[in-house]
């Protein structure tokens, strides 16, 4: 399986190009993450719907993507005796979502992570180029200390994801995760060759880009069905 996103920077003397591009992609195949992307995806779901079910849709790829969170023992005092028990160590999780539809994650993911801190990432997609253009980035001070949740719904081109990741870089972010509803190979393929060491949490991974960059089957314009804007 080859695809032709023009990126071939280290994949060439790859032997399988499959197991090459998966390296970095776990697929939440949970049945209640799946019944609800099905949902979603079907054109007559309500604006309302489509919001509340990427909402509850992110708290389950939150809960997935945390499962291996160090944890450290502290001692506690139960109604019934002393014990030590585990927590989560290490400074709060970052929340970065891209704007605008990547916010249709953050709600579920701070209802499991409330001490979450949060980043805004303002990129917009040129219609012409599909490059990502910037408009706004505002992140904790201490990010480099922190793990950061990146989040956005479609991971298309990978042309957004890459441009957050490199501004995430840029102001000192050292571990980073990336977490979408739905991949497209080809986005897939390029974050995998601009940011080997980034993480990709997917409900679904589609079949292909369209002439536009829209994923297909998809679900169409994840923030126009979020916002009701279409
Ligand atoms: N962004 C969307 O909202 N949908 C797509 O299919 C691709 C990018």
């Amino acid at each position: 399986m080859r695809f032709d996103t023009g990126c071939s920077c280290c994949r060439d003397d790859f032997y399988d190009f499959e197991a090459w591009l998966m390296k970095n992609v776990n697929v939440a195949a949970h049945p209640l993450i799946q019944h609800k992307l099905t949902l979603m995806r079907d054109k007559t779901c309500s604006t309302k719907g489509f919001r509340q079910l990427l909402n509850e849709i992110g708290m389950l790829l939150c809960y997935e993507l945390t499962r291996d969170l160090p944890v450290e023992a502290v001692k506690i005092e139960t109604p019934m005796a002393e014990m030590m028990a585990p927590k989560l160590a290490g400074k709060k999780l970052v929340f970065a979502p891209i704007l605008r539809a990547g916010t249709g994650f953050l709600e579920g993911m701070l209802e499991l992570v409330p001490s979450a801190r949060v980043a805004h990432i303002g990129l917009y997609r040129d219609p012409e180029t599909l490059e990502a253009v910037e408009y706004y980035f505002k992140a904790p001070h201490d990010i480099a200390d922190r793990l950061v949740i990146l989040i956005d719904p479609m991971l298309a081109t990978g042309n957004s994801a890459c441009a957050a990741v490199k501004l995430l870089l840029k102001h000192g972010a050292r571990e980073i995760r990336f977490a979408c509803l739905l991949a497209a190979p080809e986005g897939i393929e390029k974050l995998r060759c601009m940011h080997p060491d980034v993480q990709i949490w997917t409900a679904a991974i589609d079949n292909h880009l369209d002439t536009h960059g829209y994923i297909v089957p998809g679900l169409g314009d994840a923030g126009d069905r979020m916002f009701g804007t279409k």
